[in-house]
């Protein structure tokens, strides 16, 4: 099911779960054993698994430090870290071509939530290549199961790292509430919310970057509209997120009931995949001009960052960081383009995650 508006529906429905320990009866009797790398999203003991009251215990702790105004104080701190970024940039090649998936899209979200988060600078290669590997559904069954070894091995060790070193970080707060209140988090919720705010900072928002600087080098008039001021970056990022989800397929719900849907009964038990991206491109709700990218369309909503009690915590943070970070980039780079035609770039080898394996670029061009 692609439709927004069905989507929409099911995702504020309350006989809709992601706790697959009480809502997928098949993996709860163990008849389902999942040896994808799918074992590292459905099942985990965190918010993004939880259900009613559970979920709502699991979310409240980390939400106090998402609130809008909490993530506009870090506003001068994220421009600094842009700045050194497009600085570091400028210092290489400017006229060969020049990653910028890997030069700019990736180190802005990873230095952020590192950051806040307290991970260690040498903690953080191994952290890139395990949650790389978490959003990679092409793994074969052996591969994933490797990788989430090596992802508990490195949060576990993270955890009692910061249990040893405490700063003034977002995981020393939760540890700290943890040891102050025993019931809040126990361990396993403690490491698994860890993962998931981690990999939320890693992956997503390094997709929204990719995507809204592709979709603008391939429709410079746009570009030119939003550098003359007559549309906004907002209306970029909005655009963005409703062409092209960072998240373009979510697993995975379950109906705690049947539920009726127009013509359709969904099962109780049965599997739910949230589409978010083909839903941004639903024709009955964007119009048939769905396909297209243009950030003056009137109709800007989409489903990119969920919607209800699941809606991204993170939203404020990523629209924060993009909003700097593209007219940082394209103010210090104006002829930047791209170094390939886009039908070359190739998508990340995943269902879940929405971006290209690299982003080639021409910083400026050649003058000779
Ligand atoms: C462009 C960037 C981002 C996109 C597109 C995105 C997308 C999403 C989506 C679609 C969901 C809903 C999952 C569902 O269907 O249940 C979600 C949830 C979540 N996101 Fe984001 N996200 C982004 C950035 C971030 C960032 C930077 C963080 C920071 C930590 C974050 C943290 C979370 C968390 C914690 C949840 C789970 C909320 C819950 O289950 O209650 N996200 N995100």
């Amino acid at each position: 099911m692609t439709s927004h508006s069905a989507m929409r529906t099911l995702l504020s429905d309350p006989r809709v779960s992601k706790d697959a320990h009480q809502h997928w009866p098949e993996y709860a009797e163990g008849a389902v054993v999942l040896d994808s790398i799918l074992a590292t999203w459905v099942g985990r003991r965190n918010m993004f698994g939880a259900y009613g009251d559970e979920h709502k215990r699991l979310r409240s702790l980390v939400s106090k430090a998402f609130t809008p105004r909490r993530i506009n104080s870090l506003k001068p701190w994220i421009e600094k870290i842009t700045a050194g970024l497009i600085s570091d940039l400028a210092a290489g090649p400017q006229t060969t071509p020049a990653d910028l998936r890997e030069g700019f899209c990736y180190p802005l979200p990873i230095e952020v939530i590192c950051a806040l988060f307290g991970v260690p600078e040498e903690t953080r290669p191994e952290l890139r290549r395990v949650i790389d590997g978490v959003f990679n559904t092409s793994l074969k069954p052996e591969e994933a199961m490797a990788i989430a070894e090596d992802l508990y091995k490195l949060m576990y060790g993270f955890v009692a790292y910061k249990q040893a070193n405490p700063g003034d970080d977002l995981t020393s707060a939760l540890i700290a509430a943890r040891e102050e209140d025993g019931s809040r988090l126990n361990e396993a919720e403690l490491v698994d919310t860890l993962n998931l705010v981690l990999a939320a900072g890693h992956e997503t928002t390094v997709n929204l970057l990719d995507q809204a600087i592709t979709a603008l080098l391939t429709h410079p008039e746009q570009l030119a509209m939003v550098r003359s001021g007559e549309r906004s970056w907002d209306d970029v990022i909005e655009e963005t997120l409703r062409w092209n989800a960072p998240v373009a397929n979510l697993p995975l719900r379950f109906a705690v009931e049947d539920i009726e849907l127009g013509d359709i009964v969904i099962r109780k038990g049965d599997r739910i995949l949230a589409p978010y991206a083909a839903t941004g491109r639903d024709p009955e709700h964007h119009g048939e001009t769905a396909d297209r990218f243009d950030i003056t369309r009137e109709v800007k909503d989409h489903l990119a960052f969920g919607h209800g009690v699941h809606y991204c915590l993170g939203a404020p943070l990523a629209r924060m960081e993009v909003q700097l970070a593209l007219p940082a980039l394209f103010d210090r780079f104006p002829e930047l383009s791209l170094a390939v035609p886009a039908a070359e770039l190739v998508p990340v080898a995943s269902f879940i995650s929405n971006g290209h394996r690299e982003l080639p670029v021409i910083l400026k061009p050649s003058t000779a």
